[in-house]
């Protein structure tokens, strides 16, 4: 029989709440990372996974990547294109679940902010081979995944991990940025939660 327990989370209340929030301290350190290496044979080409309202990924059309900002949610793809700072000559936008999603060959970086956990189980296999065979190599990921102990492990629509999962997970890539956060919390909505989220930066091999 199928669960009921879906995580069923109301993404414009989340969007209202964050506007004008700065990017994630993950892409940044992973930004930083880029800049210091230089490299001419990694495009400067992103995926914005579950992008948002676009937090991300002005930050990264401002420091002149190419960007395909992508949400489950058109909600999310009307904010972002309407963002008075977005430089939008170089976006382009895609409206696709995770479920369903087609990713581009030769992607320098793919950035999934506190996104990729609301992947049903079932089809988080298949979207981490996407990322990771989208990247060229020398490319990076960076973003967010769930541990066991989060208080939304409770809810079958979700995916979390063990540590041990993630470090499999992993295994493609030279690990830049692991950081793992355990603790009692608020979501961005204010309500109570345990957090427990592995932060990550990562090249691969
Ligand atoms: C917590 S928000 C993160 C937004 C932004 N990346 C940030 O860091 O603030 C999660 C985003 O993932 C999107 N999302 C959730 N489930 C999705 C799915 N199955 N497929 C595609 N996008 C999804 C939501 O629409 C939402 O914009």
């Amino acid at each position: 029989m199928e669960s009921t327990n879906t995580f069923d989370r109301d993404w414009v209340a989340y969007y209202n709440a964050v506007t004008g929030r700065p990017p994630r301290d993950t892409l940044l350190a992973t930004l930083a990372r880029f800049e210091a290496e230089n490299s001419v044979n990694v495009p400067r080409f992103a995926v914005d996974l579950g992008c948002g309202d676009g937090r991300d990924t002005v930050e990264l059309l401002r420091r002149g990547w190419r960007v395909l900002a992508i949400d489950g949610e058109a909600e999310a793809i009307a904010r972002l294109v309407n963002r008075p700072d977005i430089v939008a000559n170089r976006l382009e936008t895609q409206v696709s679940r995770f479920e369903d999603l087609t990713l581009p060959q030769g992607v320098g970086l793919v950035n999934g902010s506190f996104c990729l956990p609301f992947c049903p189980p079932a089809y988080f296999p298949s979207l981490w081979e996407k990322i990771v065979n989208c990247l060229v190599p020398g490319g990076r990921f960076c973003g967010q995944l769930f541990g066991d102990r989060d208080s939304w492990a409770v809810y079958s629509s979700m995916t979390h991990h063990t540590r041990s999962q993630v470090d499999e997970l992993l295994q493609p890539f030279e690990v830049e940025v692991f950081d793992e956060e355990d603790h009692p919390g608020k979501t961005a909505l204010g309500e109570e939660k345990y957090w427990h989220i592995f932060h990550i930066g990562a090249r691969k091999r």
